[in-house]
């Protein structure tokens, strides 16, 4: 799980997948591929949590506000999930990283990515819950 996670400086490495480590949306986008709104210390507490449950394994994932899919990649390298399905309020005007990795990957069948959806209303959230459940739901 967490085995495979270097760090270096404001940067982390998952499976040889880079991700910088940002804290606002708004800022400027640093060198790696991918961003990552978490800190390092809120990690650790992931790798803390998994590392004292290991029957913790998740196959269903859903994440409500996945910006440009840069989580999405690390929960995806840190879990692998069976199904896992992302939602976000908008859609970033570049989300060619996430789609690059989905398809160089052979993900596109198990992992979605959904934008314009709300999780504040029922209807958008409910239909983007069936999509983890749904084994060959396409989009
Ligand atoms: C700080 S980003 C976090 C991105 C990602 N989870 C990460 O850790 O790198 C929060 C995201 O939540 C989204 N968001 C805010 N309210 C939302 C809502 N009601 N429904 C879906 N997404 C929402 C925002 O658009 C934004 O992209």
């Amino acid at each position: 799980m967490f085995e495979n996670i270097e760090w270096s400086g404001n940067q982390v490495h998952v499976n040889g997948i880079l991700f910088d480590l940002e804290t606002h949306l708004q800022g400027e986008p640093g060198s790696a591929e991918f961003r990552l709104f978490r800190t390092r210390g809120i990690i650790g507490d992931y790798a803390d949590f998994f590392f004292r449950n290991p029957d913790a394994v998740p196959q269903r994932m859903m994440e409500i506000g996945i910006f440009q899919g840069g989580s999405m990649v690390f929960w995806n390298e840190v879990l692998h999930p069976d199904r896992f399905t992302g939602v976000d309020l908008f859609h970033p005007p570049d989300v060619s990283a996430l789609e690059r990795y989905l398809a160089t990957n052979g993900l596109c069948e198990r992992v979605h990515a959904r934008w314009e959806v709300n999780q504040g209303t029922p209807s958008n959230y409910e239909r983007s819950s069936d999509w983890t459940t749904s084994r060959h739901s396409t989009s």
